[in-house]
């Protein structure tokens, strides 16, 4: 009698694996044109605008790139950089003809001249700056707040105890929802990320998390469910960038077949020359590029061809070329720094 193998019960999909996408915000680079790329391939359930140096954004019109929105790009919140409440009414004022579906603090910037300035990572160093801030932001603003935190400056002896401190100043100041990058403002993007960290993290936080950094994609998570199981969303940065339809093929599972790398490339530039001046879509269309090219196994190639050309319509007709020879890609582009 032949002994018939029983047959593996497939194993649940963990919940994790359905959690919320959000696009992170990243300067240069989740402008309106890609928000509105990542709005017709779907799947995201929100964007967020990239940082928005709060003075600068008074003299921004509700159609520029930083804050235009389109009904099809579905929820966008949009992040403000600041370093003090300065004008905040206005500066509050200015964002609400984009009908917010939230506004962000930037608490994570680690780029020099950001912390220079005294924003982004610097701010969430500076505990009096910010809760003024946050005073101010929550007297102004009554829909959805956020703030974007790493876990701190450094890894020095006490951190966990700076950001338990830390974590009850937002929770007190009235902020809804945090998301955190598990990464120091040391770390920069070099270290891996720590989403171990991120369980310990929610049960401090005691407010709704989103996970951020170094997510890839569903095996990312598959891998550790429990690191995001109690987080209430996730948020891909550099990978919405190289692979911009990952929130619809997440949300698809199995199956799901992505579409051409050149007809998306196409539509990104198109998008780009529309709602930016000549010379800013060629230096965003550049930026573009410089990432997308990682879907290619000899992407290095067209990020090199394009990474001086000042001009849109030669930039255009440089990728068009490489495109033309329906380039292979790789499984996993690589997201660190080139
Ligand atoms: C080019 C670039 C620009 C970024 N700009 C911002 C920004 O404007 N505001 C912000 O909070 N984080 C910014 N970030 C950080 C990302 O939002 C995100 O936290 C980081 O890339 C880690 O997530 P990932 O591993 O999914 O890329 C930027 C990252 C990159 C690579």
């Amino acid at each position: 009698m032949a002994i018939e193998a029983p047959s593996p019960t497939p194993s649940p999909t963990p919940e994790a694996l359905r959690l919320p996408l959000v696009a992170a915000p990243m300067a240069g680079l989740t402008h309106s044109a890609f928000r509105r790329l990542v709005g017709e391939l779907g799947g995201a359930a929100a964007l967020t605008s990239e940082m928005l140096a709060g003075t600068r954004l008074l003299v921004e019109r509700p159609d520029s790139p930083y804050l235009r929105r389109r009904p099809g790009d579905g929820p966008v919140i949009y992040q403000l950089l600041l370093r003090d409440a300065r004008r905040l009414d206005e500066i509050v004022d200015r964002l609400r003809p984009c009908h917010p579906d939230g506004i962000d603090l930037n608490c994570a910037c680690p780029a020099g001249g950001v912390r220079a300035l005294g924003g982004g990572a610097a701010l969430f160093e500076d505990a009096p700056r910010l809760g003024g801030i946050l005073r101010e932001l929550r007297r102004l603003w009554s829909g959805p707040l956020s703030v974007k935190i790493r876990l701190g400056h450094s890894p020095v002896d006490g951190w966990e105890q700076r950001l338990r401190d830390r974590l009850a100043m937002l929770r007190d100041h009235g902020v809804d929802r945090l998301t955190i990058h598990p990464r120091f403002a040391v770390d920069r993007l070099t270290r891996p990320a720590r989403p171990a960290l991120l369980p310990w993290l929610c049960a401090e936080a005691g407010l709704p998390v989103v996970a951020n950094g170094d997510i890839a994609g569903p095996a990312t998570v598959a891998a550790h469910p429990e690191y995001y199981a109690a987080c209430s969303g996730l948020m891909l940065g550099r990978i919405a960038v190289v692979r911009p339809w990952i929130f619809a093929a997440w949300q698809a599972g199995a199956g799901w077949s992505a579409p051409s790398a050149a007809a998306v490339w196409r539509r990104a530039a198109d998008h780009i020359a529309e709602d930016f001046p000549a010379a800013t879509a060629a230096r965003r269309l550049r930026q573009f590029t410089g990432w997308y090219a990682r879907n290619f196994a000899y992407g290095h190639i067209l990020a090199g061809r394009v990474r001086h050309l000042e001009d849109l319509a030669t930039l255009r007709d440089v990728a068009e070329a490489f495109l033309a020879d329906d380039p292979a890609t790789v499984a996993s582009p690589p997201l660190h720094d080139l």
